[in-house]
């Protein structure tokens, strides 16, 4: 029996890998972050732990864990960039994420940014909500169409691929970039050339050194002035100053955050910017899908520490 460690408190069912398993488990009631002095000194004592993308387990944490008993980090996200897998492989423990069992979900609000963006939702609701509304009026809250739209995907993963196919019962043509040609119809080169023809641009990569302000200043001046950007990835691949400054001159017409740089802290300038909706890191929040993604870390835990290479494994 391996003693594991859950860091927070997980929706019903998550873990039933683990306990199915057998294995000792400890988790975390209350729903904070652990800080990394709590890290350093839990990770020894445990064979695994089930994390959040909140937590940080940088190379302090590896280390101490590898000093002592532990071998695998399950990561309930599909993105792991709150995880040194760099350290994990030099010191042996594997990490794993929650790749496939968020895409619909995820998709399906990165679909919600672009609508609500795109047709000034939060704006228009502002309005109401505030009593400013004095009836149908014309010439109010005139937002942009979805419909017939040239959506241009950054990034063209899982969650990329399925944006892409809610596009097309809109009517939408798709275009992707990637780094490398995905061979798939639609690819564009550059992301210069794909920024430049978009009305509708989404991001779907992981934050990396690459792609840290992918989006920043110089390519937020390439899209057309009436576009609208939207970014359920990961908020540093987002230059946030210079979209609040493109929303504010009128060089952009909306964009749609999910993510920031920060987070939980928020750039206060955002929350004044014009046309921008914006909504708490929801991307994958309903009840299924975080299910699903506790049981798949919990399963890569398991799997490790049964001495099988879980599917869900990432790499350096
Ligand atoms: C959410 O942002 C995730 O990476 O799962």
């Amino acid at each position: 029996m391996a003693r594991i460690l859950v860091t927070r408190h997980l929706t019903e069912g998550g873990l039933d890998p683990l306990v199915a398993a057998g294995h000792d488990v400890t988790q975390r009631e209350v729903d904070v972050p652990w800080t990394e002095e709590e890290l350093v000194a839990a990770a020894p004592e445990f064979d695994g732990i089930v994390c959040l993308l909140t937590d940080h387990i940088d190379a302090s944490v590896l280390r101490a864990g590898a000093a002592g008993k532990l071998k695998v980090i399950g990561n309930a996200a599909v993105g792991y960039d709150n995880v040194d897998v760099a350290t994990a492989a030099s010191v042996g423990i594997v990490v794993c994420n929650t790749p496939g069992v968020l895409d619909h979900t995820t998709a399906d609000l990165a679909f919600l940014l672009i609508l609500a963006a795109t047709r000034l939702a939060s704006d228009a609701e502002r309005d109401l909500r505030g009593a400013r509304w004095e009836g149908w009026g014309f010439n109010d809250h005139l937002g942009r169409d979805v419909h017939g739209a040239l959506l241009g995907l950054v990034g063209y993963g899982r969650i990329g691929r399925e944006v892409a196919r809610r596009a097309e019962g809109f009517g939408m043509e798709v275009l992707h970039h990637t780094r490398n040609n995905t061979g798939f119809p639609g690819y564009v080169g550059t992301l210069d050339e794909l920024l430049a023809s978009a009305d509708i641009v989404s991001l779907h990569v992981p934050l990396t050194e690459d792609t840290h302000h992918l989006i920043a200043r110089r390519e937020l001046a390439l899209m057309k002035p009436t576009a609208v950007l939207v970014n359920t990835a990961r908020g540093p691949v987002v230059d946030e100053q210079a979209l609040v400054d493109a929303l504010e001159a009128g060089t952009l017409f909306g964009a749609g955050l999910d993510v920031y740089d920060g987070e939980p802290a928020v750039n206060p300038l955002l929350f004044s910017a014009p046309h921008l909706v914006m909504l708490p890191h929801i991307g994958s929040a309903t009840t299924a899908t975080r299910t699903h993604m506790a049981r798949l870390a919990a399963q890569g835990v398991c799997d490790v520490l049964a001495g099988r290479t879980p599917p869900n494994a990432v790499g350096v």
